[in-house]
């Protein structure tokens, strides 16, 4: 069996990624979306993500999908602009194979490279370590827990707030300001949405 292989999302993935989240959202309480955004959902949300400048990366082994990792930004104001929320999922039947880690692993240095400074992690306390286990395994701290936040599949769900700063992975304290980012810098301010009533166009993460 080939080593997963970590690459940039593309449309073809889209219809993987849906059926991969589609699982989660029907049977897990891991994300609080109750219903599963389509293909062309997803196509909206890579580009989104995409044209804010944020990554939004795929894991393939033995030619499959298997998994992948995007980020949005964690709100819409304008001074949280280097802070964004994390979100990987891994097909229920490749998970515990290192495929998390591998998409952890690529998402922060591109989000380091990209001048992301805060990523967030919101993890719904279910019974499965998993998330917090791979978090942790990446230097993500606990910074806080909301309670009774969720209603899904008849329970109240406790969400816990993991955090790990970029600051200090090779951008120094100083921050991105002094290597004077223009173009670089991660346009994560508001994204315009195109109707609908909602903000499903946005990139956005899926807790
Ligand atoms: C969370 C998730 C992304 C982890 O991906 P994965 O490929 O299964 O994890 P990995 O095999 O890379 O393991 C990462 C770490 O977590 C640990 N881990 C993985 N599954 C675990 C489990 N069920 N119980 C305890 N620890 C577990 C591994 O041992 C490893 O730690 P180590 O480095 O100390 O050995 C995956 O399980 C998943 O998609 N879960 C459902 C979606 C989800 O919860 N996403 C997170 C939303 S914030």
């Amino acid at each position: 069996m080939d080593q997963p292989s970590v690459r940039p999302a593309r449309t073809s993935d889209l219809a993987a990624i849906a059926s991969i989240y589609s699982h989660y959202v029907a049977y897990s309480t891991v994300t609080f979306e109750v219903r599963a955004p389509d293909a062309r959902e997803w196509a909206q949300r890579l580009h989104a993500v995409g044209r804010i400048g944020l990554p939004f990366l795929a894991a393939e082994m033995d030619g499959q999908l298997v998994g992948y990792a995007y980020c949005a930004p964690w709100k819409p104001r304008e001074a949280y602009h280097r802070t964004v929320e994390d979100s990987i999922y891994v097909a229920p039947s490749a998970t515990g194979r290192g495929i998390g880690a591998r998409l952890l692993s690529a998402l922060l240095a591109e989000c380091a490279a990209r001048g992301v400074r805060e990523v967030i992690a919101v993890i719904v306390d279910t019974d499965d370590p998993a998330s917090v286990k791979l978090h942790d395994r990446h230097g993500f701290v606990v910074a806080g827990r909301l309670r009774r936040v969720g209603f899904k599949h008849d329970r109240w769900l406790d969400t816990l707030l993991m955090q790990r700063s970029l600051g200090d992975r090779g951008l120094g304290d100083r921050g991105l300001g002094d290597r004077g980012l223009g173009d670089a810098a991660p346009k994560v301010g508001p994204t315009p949405s195109t109707g609908g009533g909602g903000h499903g166009h946005d990139a956005r993460g899926d807790s």
